[in-house]
């Protein structure tokens, strides 16, 4: 089956520098495959992301989206792009507009796809907040009303109303408390088996790749050193970048410790 997105050979280096913050990165996401990128800050996580969103341009190679090459100026292409992948982004305060009520906020992906307008979103917007856990009358109230976990939701319900087929995370939980976090990681699980949503996240968090990504790629210094079965990376893991990386997670003292 093709790919829903696609990395083929990809490199990127900023501008101005000589030195590639992504090199030759080659991976692929198929339906119902969560995909979780892990790796040290300056991996280069953020960046494929970013790639793979179209917000960046890769220096060499290419992303593409259904097997056809993701390019901005076609606009056919970049709207049933927009409908079937959403992201969310780490830090649930600075992703939403102050301004705006959040049943603006999360309509806009609605209404920017053309699916509906500012009078007859209401129903998709109250049930995306509902499956989120929000109450149907957040939708009248503003950012500064919720606390931070109840922002990610939000976030959450806007990337999810329109029920795109994968969802590009960036340490979607790391700005949360433990509690907040579970819940999150659970709601995150509910929308797989429900709208058989497919994941691409990065954390930091290994327990939380091990309980919404089916794979795993690591990345160092902007390559894969290994990708496959998230069970067999982070539980046997074949390179020694990887192991390192299994073996910094703190853990606390254990009975026997
Ligand atoms: N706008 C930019 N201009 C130049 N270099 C950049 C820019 N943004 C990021 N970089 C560099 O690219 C590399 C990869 O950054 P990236 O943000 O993708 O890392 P990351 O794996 O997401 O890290 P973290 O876990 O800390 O979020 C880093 O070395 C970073 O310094
Ligand atoms: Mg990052």
């Amino acid at each position: 089956m093709t790919p829903v997105l696609e990395l083929d050979r990809v490199s990127f280096a900023y501008r101005g520098s000589a030195a590639p913050v992504v090199e030759d990165v080659s991976l692929t996401v198929a339906d119902g495959q969560s995909l979780a990128l892990v790796g040290e800050s300056g991996a280069g996580k953020t960046t494929l992301l970013r790639l793979l969103l179209g917000l960046t341009r890769p220096t060499s190679g290419t992303v593409r989206f259904g097997g056809d090459e993701l390019r901005l100026g076609d606009r056919e292409l970049m709207r049933r792009f927009r409908r079937g992948v959403q992201c969310v982004f780490q830090d649930p305060y600075s992703s939403l507009d102050p301004r705006r009520r959040i049943g603006s906020i999360v309509a806009e992906p609605l209404r920017s796809l053309g699916l509906e307008t500012r009078h007859t979103a209401g129903p998709r917007v109250a049930a995306a907040l509902e499956r989120v856990g929000l109450p149907a009358d957040a939708a009248e109230r503003y950012p500064h009303e919720f606390s931070g976990g109840q922002r990610q939701r939000v976030a959450i319900a806007r990337a999810t109303v329109c029920e795109p087929r994968v969802l590009l995370a960036d340490e979607p939980v790391s700005a949360l408390d433990v509690t907040t976090r579970v819940a999150v990681v659970e709601l995150l699980n509910e929308l797989k088996r429900e709208q058989g949503l497919t994941l691409v996240m990065v954390s930091h968090d290994l327990s939380v790749v091990a309980s919404l990504c089916e794979r795993t790629a690591v990345l160092e210094n902007g390559r894969v050193v290994e990708e496959g079965d998230t069970a067999r990376v982070l539980g046997a893991p074949a390179h020694p970048y990887t192991t390192r990386l299994v073996e910094s997670v703190p853990r606390l003292p254990g009975p026997r410790d």
